[in-house]
């Protein structure tokens, strides 16, 4: 990546929804990037955002795509316009951040990656919470043989579903959602920093109910449909063997979220929520009785330092970490989850993602480097 021009890095935002909210109170906090523009399908709304949040630029995406000044576009659109906001962004010469899943099929998340190596524009995919100091410190202990040498892990996520809410859910009902593409991107990406690449899947899955109601905000009430599992229990390996069991649930009247617990030789540690970006990890070594707590410093970030990684990137010619062959490699997992579900069989991952260093120490998003 050649470092061609320099200081902040002019970022675009495609889709002013739900998260475009903390993603643009994060990233005008962040001095490596400069917000210059919002678009949305709807430019009432694209308008409105820009106007919040003191953005100076807000049209449709093609006048997005046409801003001289930009060089990062985050796409924030459903995951059914990932794809194609996606293409449009690297056609139009700039570099693309993803949100969650990298699209909803791997054809068209390939031909993204495809298009990005021989562009030599950078594809990045959320989730970041990874970059966070929560999961960093986790992997740090880890790597240094706190609990020993991993040998298995736990990932629970239940709630009643996100239709209680968000403000307009249906999307997270149909394909491309469901808690798994919504929520097992957070857990499996951290679970390969510590494992390494998936290597199959077996899945069961079923759906409580097909429909569901919006519970919040000015379309409460409405009704749309479910169109995919809205309870997943998975069990996974690891091409270096190591086991883990799952279950993404949006049928659950209890809430019990966040538990990633990885059990080494020496120890048990339970990590901190991987959809957050920092909170406490608690360790178990053999023979306590109770957890250890550590607390982890780093309140204050968010969503979005994986695309500081990634302007950070652009003007030092370096890598950046949460990498769209990452996020490949996720959506296969899930595909195959998914799959595995309708198949009632074992499913093998192809997919692969070149190691991803940590972060340094001390690594600040709100300090100015570039
Ligand atoms: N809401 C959350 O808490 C949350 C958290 C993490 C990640 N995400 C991810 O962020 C993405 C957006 O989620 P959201 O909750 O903000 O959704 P949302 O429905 O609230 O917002 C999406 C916005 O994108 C716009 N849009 C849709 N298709 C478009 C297109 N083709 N071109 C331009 N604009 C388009 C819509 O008009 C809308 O304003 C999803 O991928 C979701 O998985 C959401």
């Amino acid at each position: 990546m050649s470092a061609d021009r320099s200081g902040p890095v002019g970022v675009a935002v495609i889709g002013a929804g739900k998260i475009s909210e903390q993603y643009l109170t994060n990233m005008r906090s962040y001095p490596d990037l400069d917000v210059r523009f919002v678009a949305d399908l709807l430019p009432d709304r694209a308008r409105a955002t820009a106007d919040e949040y003191g953005v100076p630029g807000w049209g449709s995406t093609s006048e997005a795509l046409e801003q001289d000044d930009v060089e990062i576009i985050v796409n924030l659109t459903i995951p059914a316009a990932h794809a194609e906001v996606g293409s449009a962004i690297l056609a139009a010469g700039k570099h693309v951040w993803n949100e969650k899943p990298l699209t909803v099929d791997l054809e068209t998340a390939r031909s993204l990656l495809t298009r990005s190596r021989d562009s030599g524009l950078l594809v990045g995919c959320a989730p970041d919470t990874f970059l966070g100091p929560g999961l960093q410190t986790t992997r740090r202990m880890i790597d240094r043989g706190d609990i020993g040498r991993p040998l298995t892990a736990s990932m629970v996520f239940q709630t009643p579903g996100p239709h209680r809410w968000h403000p307009n859910p249906a999307f997270l009902y149909q394909q491309g959602g469901g808690p798994l593409f919504d929520m097992a991107p957070y857990y499996l990406t951290a679970l390969t920093q510590v494992f390494g690449p998936l290597a199959g899947v077996a899945a069961l899955g079923s759906t409580a109910a097909t429909t569901r109601t919006i519970g919040q905000g000015p379309l409460a009430g409405e009704v749309f449909d479910v169109g995919v599992a809205t309870y997943v229990t998975a069990i996974f390996d690891f091409r270096t063997g190591e086991v883990a069991s799952a279950t993404f649930s949006f049928d659950s009247q209890l809430t019990r979220l966040g538990v990633l617990e990885i059990n080494g030789t020496e120890a048990t540690l339970a990590a901190p929520d991987p959809n957050h970006f920092s909170g406490d990890i608690k360790i178990i070594k053999a023979g306590d009785e109770e957890w250890e707590r550590i607390a982890v410093a780093g309140d204050g970030i968010g969503r979005g330092i994986g695309v500081v990684d990634m302007a950070r990137a652009l003007r030092s010619g370096g890598t950046h970490r949460a990498t769209g062959e990452l996020g490949l490699h996720v959506l296969d997992a899930m595909l195959a989850s998914a799959d595995s579900v309708e198949r009632r069989s074992f499913v093998d991952i192809e997919s692969g993602f070149t190691p991803i260093p940590l972060l340094p120490a001390g690594w600040d998003p709100t300090r100015r480097v570039v």
